[in-house]
């Protein structure tokens, strides 16, 4: 290789500029900015902004976001609805909208916190590393989402590098999720981290709320540990476990 690098330290420090957010490559060879002769950038007529990407003020993102979720009277619409909705600006930099997997009207309804790379790419959630732990986790229960499990997350599009939600995204996309909730009609819903803990309960501090019973959206609510937090931390799979237990004894007596 001309560059001297090997192929697999050429394919870490690609695979780094992806986890960055490059998306295209641009040119063969890189270019050493340092050698360019100086130029001083003539300053450039001001453009209009494209009209899509203008919000006029009057207009209130949850509020839409209430409205549309309303008329939708299936999941699949409910799914359109979502896809139409442009005034959350995380959908710009995601691939494609990250609806739900599994069996919709299943017992169990899980919800996450948003799509990570992996899921961006296939448009379902839970799919990369954490999502195989989950999948884990559940058929040690015996549950699947090709059965008895519904996945959803409380963002549909996946933050830029991944960062943490912003209050005001949960709060535009909130409308979205409780309509899901009400389609998707579930026994009961587990909330996995901190950012589904404070969309659905509105409190925070998985430590202290895992493995309790809440209760939101009319139906109970079991915190728990999140998957991606489980392999950073593998000693809390113990509580995790404990957790699951709870769930699979709730879902027994409850028939
Ligand atoms: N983490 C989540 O919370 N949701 C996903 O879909 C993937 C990772």
């Amino acid at each position: 290789m001309e560059s001297g690098l090997d192929f697999h330290t050429a394919r870490v420090l690609l695979e780094w500029q992806i986890e960055l957010g490059a998306t295209e490559a641009i040119g063969d060879v890189p270019v050493d900015r340092y050698a360019l002769p100086e130029t001083t950038p003539k300053p450039k007529k001001p453009v209009a902004a494209p009209e899509t990407h203008t919000k006029p003020a009057s207009m209130d993102p949850v509020a839409v976001a209430k409205q549309a979720a309303k008329s939708a009277s299936s999941l699949p619409e409910l799914r359109a609805a979502m896809d139409a909705f442009d005034l959350c600006d995380l959908k710009r930099g995601a691939r494609q909208l990250v609806f739900a997997d599994g069996t919709p009207g299943a017992r169990v309804m899980i919800i996450g916190e948003a799509p990570g790379r992996d899921e961006d790419r296939e448009g379902k959630p839970f799919v990369g590393r954490a999502g195989q732990l989950l999948d884990k986790m559940l058929a040690a229960i015996s549950l699947s989402r090709a059965e008895n499990v519904y996945i959803t997350n409380v963002l549909p599009w996946r933050p830029p590098q991944n960062r943490d939600p912003k209050p005001e995204e949960i709060g535009m996309m909130k409308p979205f999720l409780d309509r899901h909730v009400a389609l998707a009609k579930p026994d009961v819903l587990v909330v996995m981290g901190n950012i589904s803990c404070q969309a659905v309960l509105g409190k925070r501090g998985i430590t202290r709320l895992r493995g309790k019973w809440d209760q939101a959206l009319d139906l109970p609510v079991l915190p728990m540990f999140h998957p991606a937090y489980l392999l950073r931390q593998p000693q809390m799979k113990r509580q995790a476990w404990a957790d699951l237990l709870e769930l699979k004894a709730r879902l027994r007596e409850r028939g």
